[in-house]
């Protein structure tokens, strides 16, 4: 009784953890990446402005902080897509 218990707790905040992420696909089941990066990466600080850094900026940022915002590598690659597609050119 005591391991069903436990089983249906750990399945519950499995289930919660897959649900928060895969609120940011679109239709298509891809990642919104600008969606991704706006609550995600703006929930310690403010969101920084994608031209403030150059694209192998952002890819170092996201591999650093991309763990920390909860991201998985699909989710890390949403994010890098849209935030390089905004980058500055430097
Ligand atoms: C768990 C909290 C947290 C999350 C989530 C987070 N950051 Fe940060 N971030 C920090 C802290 C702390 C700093 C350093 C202090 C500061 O600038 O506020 C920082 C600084 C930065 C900087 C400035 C770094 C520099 O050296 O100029 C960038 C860029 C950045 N974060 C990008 C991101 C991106 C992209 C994401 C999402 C993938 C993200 N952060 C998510 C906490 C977080």
């Amino acid at each position: 009784m005591l391991h069903t218990c436990l089983l249906l707790t750990v399945l519950a905040l499995s289930v919660a953890a897959c649900a928060s992420l895969d609120d940011y696909r679109r239709p298509d089941g891809s990642f919104d990446g600008e969606r991704l990066y706006m609550k995600r990466c703006g929930s310690c600080h403010e969101p920084y402005p994608r031209e403030d850094y150059s694209a192998a900026e952002w890819t170092l940022h996201v591999e650093h902080y991309g763990p920390r915002a909860g991201l998985n590598a699909e989710a890390r690659g949403a994010v890098l897509k849209w935030l390089n597609d905004g980058a500055s050119a430097r």
